[in-house]
């Protein structure tokens, strides 16, 4: 498989008056051709912020990218002027976030939102761009796409209105569609409806995703490589079957122990002690070692390197030296 995106040591700090804030600090990431990667955290671990650097929607002042390389088939984003990356963004790479009714517009018809985008970005006629829409809105599941098309966005449910935002995000076929949370707003059988959605249209397309998630859940249903966030770093990457069966690292032997199963009641889920710590005063040493319950001397003084346990499975951790290699 040939390698779509190739993120190398990016770090996106933010700039207030009296802090850097490294939200995104120094992370490799590799997505091929058709290959459906999870980015898994807390909240705050700088996933989202990761995400909108790959297609430079970073707030700038505060933010900016400060280091690093986003290789997208080869050329580097982080070069490209705004007038490149508008092409990038209508043409190779979409975006879906958690809440749909933010990114639609409420004044505007479902029909009127995709026919812009495809006048505007495939230089389609109208006529065309009505025709495709309704073909969109069929390939998301709506079978009365061409009644919907009239409608307004707030006559539609939560998993309707998402439907539409991936109808929208794939009318340019992306080769990369970017999903920051997008089933997080939704009840558990949507969500999984959902899911269903963009698996399906990954097999029918080979669209490459990066799927943005708090929720491990949802990276055992739809990942086939996850990387785990904590304070800004990759802390461990493993292919989604080896992460669970043999997660490494401390955080995500945590993570994987608070998810609640099906056969045990809430009180039994453990969640991990402690709170992540705000990026204006990362701990000294592994930002994990304050919440770590295999803590050490030295994890309160030296910071852990990514280690290579295998071809495809790396971690963060000062327990695992001598047993791989460093990156
Ligand atoms: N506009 C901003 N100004 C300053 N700091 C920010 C801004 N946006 C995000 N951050 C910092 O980046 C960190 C990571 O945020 P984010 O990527 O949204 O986390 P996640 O998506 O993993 O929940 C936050 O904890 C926050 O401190
Ligand atoms: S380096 Fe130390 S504190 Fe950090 S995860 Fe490993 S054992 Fe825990
Ligand atoms: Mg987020």
């Amino acid at each position: 498989m040939s390698v779509l995106l190739q993120v190398k040591n990016l770090k996106t700090h933010f700039f207030n008056r009296n802090h850097v804030i490294p939200a995104v600090d120094g992370i490799d990431l590799n997505i091929e051709q058709g290959q459906t990667v999870a980015l898994v955290g807390e909240s705050g671990a700088g996933k989202s912020i990761a995400s909108l650097s790959i297609l430079k929607l970073i707030p700038n002042p505060p933010g900016k990218i400060v280091e690093g390389e986003i290789l997208f088939n080869g050329t580097d984003l982080v070069s490209l002027s705004e007038k490149q990356m508008c092409k990038v963004r209508g043409n190779d790479i979409s975006m879906i976030f958690q809440d749909p009714m933010t990114s639609l517009n409420p004044v505007l018809t479902i029909g009127e939102q995709i026919i812009e985008v495809l006048v505007y970005h495939k230089k389609m006629t109208k006529r065309e761009a009505k025709e495709q829409a309704i073909e969109l809105l069929k390939l998301v599941g709506f079978s009365r796409a061409e009644d919907l098309i009239s409608e307004y966005p707030h006559r539609l449910s939560g998993g309707m209105r998402q439907r539409v935002m991936i109808a929208i995000a794939m009318s340019c076929n992306p080769k990369l569609l970017i999903a920051d949370e997008p089933t997080t707003a939704l009840d558990v059988t949507i969500q999984a409806q959902i899911l269903d959605l963009m698996r399906d249209l990954k097999e029918r397309t080979n669209t490459s995703i990066l799927i943005i998630t708090h929720d491990l859940g949802v990276v055992s249903e739809i990942a086939d490589k996850v990387l785990v966030m904590y304070c800004g770093q990759v802390v461990e990457e493993a292919p989604v079957e080896e992460l669970f069966s043999e997660p490494l690292h401390p955080y995500t032997v945590g993570l994987i122990d608070s998810i609640p199963t099906l056969d045990s009641d809430t009180d039994r889920l453990i969640p991990i002690e402690g709170h992540v710590p705000s990026p204006e005063q990362f701990p000294k040493g592994c930002r994990f070692a304050p919440r770590c319950p295999h803590a050490f001397e030295r994890c309160f003084t030296e910071t852990p390197d990514l280690i290579t346990m295998n071809e495809k499975h790396s971690t963060r951790c000062f327990l695992y030296e001598g047993k791989g290699r460093k990156k």
